[in-house]
Parts: structure tokens; C-alpha cells; sequence
């Protein structure tokens, strides 16, 4: 059993690196070079979404090829840290979540791997988007580092790199949603398709728009996301 981190900025500063591998697949060529890291007492391969240094806006990043990269690598369970915004007001900047459910509302992002003639055309079941086991594996490893995390969340996956009007937060409230973030999509999907287990590690960067009546301070977000870090080394490497 391989497993991989799928980080976002900033989170490879967090282990020490004891391989790099530079990949090329046939949906091009993946964010970074793939690094192997020490997580507590086991290895994984861990991605920058973003590239290195960070350069990839979420609809730019080909995760296809991130998602295939891994998959030659042997890997068939992903940890994805994603950083959101919180559209529940209980959840306050530094909170860790781990959804349970999401809804896709980006576009024009290459989300599938059936995607022409050729290709076998799979049509995966994901009723359940976050795979259940892994779910739980991340909520006993938060248990063991003793760091708190909230066992569920819908995460409402945006087109970015903008963020949202307060309108369209009340409107993705509405729809149930809880937390909205860019990233998760098409990945999680992707990662169905390629029978590979995927749970989400959010870390909630800022009120959603028009959550809090203060603006959003992107400085802040950096901030907030920096030393919440600290808590998800914790936790991963509990893993
Ligand atoms: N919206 C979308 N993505 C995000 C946010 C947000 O408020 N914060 C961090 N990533």
C-alpha cells in the first residue's frame, strides 16, 4: 500500500525529502517533481498542486497528470491538503476539517480520463467522493497527535483564482455547502477513476466572502495557512 500527499504550498517545507523523481505521463507532465518524504514511520510521495515554487493557478494545474504520476508510482491512497474559506461562521481561520461530501462548480478543467474515443468510458460511482476508510484513518491519526479536527463539511469546489462575491457564498450556503476551496476537484474524481483512495485534509484559511463583515486580507490567509501548518505536520505524522 503507497500513499501520497497532494500539498498545497508551503506543506513540502514540512518533511524531510529523501528522493526526488521528475515524471513524465502520457496526460503531460505533473506540477512538481515528486518527492519522497518520511511521515512518522512510514514513506509517501508527496506533489505540490501548485508547482515549485508556487506558479500553477487551481485551473491551470494538470491534474491528470498529477493524478497519473502517482498512479505509476504504485500509489493507490492520496492525502490532499486543500486550503478553504469557511462558509459555516463556526468555523474560525486555523480549523482543520475533513469533508465528507462536495460539490463541483468549476468548468472547462480536463476532468476526466474517459475522455475520447479511444479511452475506456468509465462512468465511477461517487456518491461518497471522499473514500471512507481514509476518512477515518486521518480522524484516528488527529486523535493520536491530538489535534482537533471537524469529522465533516461539504466542500463547494470554485472556479478561482478569484474569490467569491458574498452573494454567491449565501448561494453555495443554500446548496449545503459548508467550506469552498478551489482544488478538489477534478482531482478527487480523477482519483476514482484511477481506483485510488482520496480524503481531504481542509485547512480553513478565512472567512468565506461576506462570513465576517471584515474583508478578506489575502496577507492574512498566508499567515493563517503558515501556522496551521504546524498542525497538520502534527497530525500526518501520527498518520
Ligand atoms: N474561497 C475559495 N478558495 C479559498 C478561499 C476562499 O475563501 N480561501 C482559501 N481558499
Amino acid at each position: 500500500m503507497s500513499l501520497a500527499v497532494i500539498g498545497g504550498t508551503g506543506a513540502l517545507d514540512l518533511f524531510a525529502v529523501r528522493e526526488r523523481r521528475a515524471l513524465t505521463t502520457e496526460f503531460g507532465v505533473p506540477s512538481a517533481e515528486l518527492a519522497l518524504i518520511q511521515l512518522g514511520s512510514q514513506q509517501a510521495w508527496f506533489l505540490a498542486r501548485h508547482g515549485l515554487p508556487h506558479r500553477l493557478p487551481p485551473h491551470r494545474i494538470n491534474y491528470r497528470a498529477n493524478i497519473q504520476a502517482l498512479k505509476d508510482l504504485g500509489v493507490d491512497r492520496i492525502i490532499a491538503i486543500n486550503a478553504v474559506g469557511g462558509i459555516d461562521p463556526s468555523l474560525k481561520p486555523g480549523a482543520l476539517v475533513i469533508p465528507d461530501q462536495l460539490i463541483d462548480y468549476t468548468w472547462g478543467r480536463c476532468h476526466t480520463f474517459s475522455d475520447d474515443a479511444d479511452s475506456v468510458l468509465d462512468h465511477v460511482e461517487f456518491g461518497d467522493p471522499f473514500t471512507a476508510s481514509l476518512r477515518q484513518e486521518l480522524l484516528q491519526a488527529a486523535g493520536r497527535a491530538s489535534v482537533p479536527v471537524l469529522a465533516d463539511g461539504c466542500y463547494a469546489v470554485t472556479q478561482g483564482p478569484r474569490l467569491e462575491t458574498s452573494a454567491e457564498v449565501r448561494r453555495l450556503a443554500a446548496d449545503g455547502n459548508t467550506l469552498v476551496g478551489m482544488t478538489a476537484m477534478p482531482e478527487a474524481a480523477l482519483a476514482r477513476e484511477r481506483n485510488m483512495g482520496y480524503a481531504s485534509l481542509c485547512v480553513v484559511a478565512n472567512p468565506a466572502a461576506g462570513v465576517s463583515p471584515e474583508p478578506i486580507s489575502i496577507e492574512e490567509i498566508h499567515v493563517v495557512l503558515e501556522s496551521a501548518m504546524g498542525q497538520v505536520k502534527q497530525l500526518l505524522s501520527c498518520f
